[in-house]
């Protein structure tokens, strides 16, 4: 018996939010946004593309935009040290042993847009 499995394309899975206009973002200097039903993100300018991440530390509450410091595609919680690479979320130093959430980032006429995953 053939089984089939339903695809479910990623458009359907995904949502674009405006998030800014490109020209509020500095370079290496995280700015935080509220959007609606993800929370705060974290948006950074690095050698001139931008990166988009949850705005808050896995390791507790801090939020990388106000107590973070980016260098380079590092974004170190000042908190206790916990160290990201913006690119990938990826956990680079303890105590954060969980990565951080980032975000597909598109610049559409001069704003920026992150991609939200829907659960379906
Ligand atoms: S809250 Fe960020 S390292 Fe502890």
């Amino acid at each position: 018996m053939d089984t089939e499995i339903a695809t479910i394309p990623r458009s359907e899975m995904s949502k674009r939010v405006r998030i800014c206009a490109a020209s509020e973002i500095k370079p290496g200097q995280p700015s935080k946004y509220e959007v609606e039903g993800e929370g705060a993100l974290a948006i950074y300018l690095v050698d001139e593309r931008y990166y988009a991440t949850s705005d808050v530390c896995t390791h507790s509450t801090a939020s990388l935009s106000d107590d973070g410091e980016l260098d380079g595609h590092v974004i170190e919680c000042t908190w206790h040290g916990g160290r990201f690479d913006i690119r990938t979320g990826a956990f680079l130093s303890m105590p954060c042993t969980v990565p951080l959430k980032t975000y597909e980032v598109t610049v559409e006429g001069g704003d920026i847009f992150v991609t939200l995953e829907q659960a379906v």
